[in-house]
């Protein structure tokens, strides 16, 4: 059965412990003041790219961790002239994508610096992305063999920031597993990270015509998704680009072509007066704050019952003022910067604007340094008041009365999102009752709300979260081949 794990999930490092600790420092340290460069790779090898655009590291102004001299617009052209699907057998393929995963592994230490100095990740956050990423290898090249359809052909790529290896390497694993040729265009902001990878990907043996690496800005991603020879395209980031890639789409690929989106949520959490303080306040603390708030999956917006909210509140802002904002590259941090100015100007914006009205009740210290923005809770009376996914360590918070509860899930489904949701609850019935009543991809109880497993917790979300099959998750190949396409919620 395709769903079934097919092996254990990456080990990465447990940081409790003392030697794994140890190996962790050491095997990141000779890429604590090292420069990378990223530039185009075509099949005929490296391209010269554009201008060079600096990487700095978002918590430190003064590291310059390298630059990236994005594709042109001729580069792009000639990537897609000359991408050719991977016509190798399945068993080879998957062969292939598990030997780039051990190569991530063994080339861990490099990549752990990158996820700190060029994503501003902690390293928890650095183990998590890379674990997910070689989870992906394996993940999808065992499904290979079982996969009877042709590809598509040639799949376009494009990736977001917040996972910069993880979310990278799974879109382009999941392509090349059934055999296309990928043009993958990462993000502007982590360009090194993904030359990183494909590197790796050719010394693996992915034919370099079938892998083909164009990082740049938008404007990249643009020319992409208007070029009739690419015959799908596999993205995500926030739900803003999802529409301008449909519409490029629509007037320039083929009908059918597939579109596969995965895109930003408004997640709430619901914590009712049976739960476990001490547990919900932690899940909180993990789904709201750690990686700065920066995943598609963080909570947004909390509910707590009323008979028990001033007790929780108590908790809750205790347990803030433990949180260690600061260095990303140092172990003992939990919430590192926002990615780069501009996000961080618009969050301190969005904070001040709510200080303002009165409505901050809670917001942290955070270094004068780098991009960083304070976890900060904002009063609001539910989840309607959010206007757009606020991407950062921001945590909304209302109240409800039991009576309420039928009304706060409505408040819930009609912001047309549909990620994660969180419940904290020792009442069964309740359980089923919101488990039946929302319509979202992930729903944890009594539990953080991040952190999706490959194979294990397949993940993605409807409506205006995503077109789904969910990553990670039995049907994800199948949109990546001439197979009819596989139901949203699968
Ligand atoms: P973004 O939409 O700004 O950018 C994502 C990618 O799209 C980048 O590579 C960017 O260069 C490219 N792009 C921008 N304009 C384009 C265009 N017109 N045509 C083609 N490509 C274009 O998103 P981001 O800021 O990088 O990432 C954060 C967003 O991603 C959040 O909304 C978050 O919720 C979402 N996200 C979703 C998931 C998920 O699995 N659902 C996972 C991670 C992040
Ligand atoms: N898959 C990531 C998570 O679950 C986005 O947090």
């Amino acid at each position: 059965e395709l769903f079934a794990p097919t092996r254990a999930n990456a080990r990465g490092w447990d940081l409790a412990d003392a030697r794994d600790r140890a190996e962790y420092e050491a095997a990141r340290a000779p890429f604590r003041t090292a420069t990378f460069t990223a530039r185009p790779i075509l099949a005929d090898g490296p391209a010269p790219g554009g201008d060079p655009v600096a990487i700095v590291n978002p918590a430190d102004p003064s590291d310059t961790v390298g630059s990236v001299h994005p594709a042109t617009r001729s580069e792009v052209d000639r990537a897609v002239s000359a991408a050719r699907p991977w016509d190798a057998p399945a068993s080879e393929r998957a062969a292939t994508l598990a030997r780039a995963a051990a190569l991530y592994e063994s080339e861990a230490g490099r990549l752990c610096a990158l996820f700190a100095r060029e994503a501003g990740k902690t390293p928890l956050d650095a183990i998590g992305d890379l674990r997910e990423a070689v989870d992906f290898l394996h993940y999808y090249g065992a499904q290979a063999s079982a996969v009877t359809t042709p590809p598509r052909g040639v799949f376009a790529c494009i990736s977001p920031w917040n996972f910069p290896l993880a979310i990278f390497t799974g879109q382009v694993a999941a392509a090349l597993a059934t055999g296309n040729a990928v043009l993958a265009k990462p993000a502007d902001q982590t360009p090194l990270i993904a030359h990183a990878a494909v590197e790796i990907l050719h010394r693996a043996g992915v034919p370099r015509d079938a892998l083909q690496l164009l990082p740049g800005d938008g404007a990249v991603g643009a020319w992409l998704t208007a070029d009739a020879r690419v015959d799908g395209v596999a993205f995500t980031g926030s739900t803003a680009t999802a529409r301008k890639i449909q519409g490029a789409m629509a007037r320039h690929l083929a009908p059918g072509a597939p579109l596969i989106a995965e895109t930003g949520g408004l997640n709430a959490m619901i914590v009712d007066s049976t739960a476990l303080p001490e547990q919900a306040v932690r899940d909180v603390l993990a789904s709201a704050f750690q990686s700065a708030g920066q995943r598609c999956s963080a909570l947004r917006c909390l509910y707590v019952q009323q008979d028990v909210f001033e007790n929780f509140r108590a908790m809750l802002f205790g347990a803030m003022d433990e949180l260690r904002l600061g260095d990303p590259w140092d172990i003992a941090t939990d919430v590192g910067p926002a990615i780069d100015a501009s996000a961080a100007e618009a969050l301190r914006a969005y904070i001040d604007a709510a200080r303002a009205r009165g409505a901050v009740l809670k917001e942290l210290p955070a270094p004068t340094q780098g991009h960083f923005v304070p976890p900060t809770v904002i009063s609001v009376p539910g989840i309607a008041a959010l206007e757009r996914e606020v991407f950062g360590p921001v945590l909304h918070i209302a109240t409800f009365r039991a009576r309420d509860l039928p009304r706060v899930l409505e408040e819930i489904n009609a912001t047309g999102y549909g990620l994660t949701f969180g419940l904290h609850s020792r009442i069964d019935d309740r359980v089923h009752q919101v488990a039946a009543a929302l319509r979202v991809g992930n729903l944890y109880v009594n539990r953080n709300q991040i952190g999706a497993v490959v194979g294990s917790q397949p993940f993605g979300g409807e409506g205006l979260s995503g077109t789904g099959p969910k990553a990670g998750g039995p049907h994800y190949l199948a949109r990546f081949t001439t197979a009819p396409a596989a139901r949203a919620d699968d």
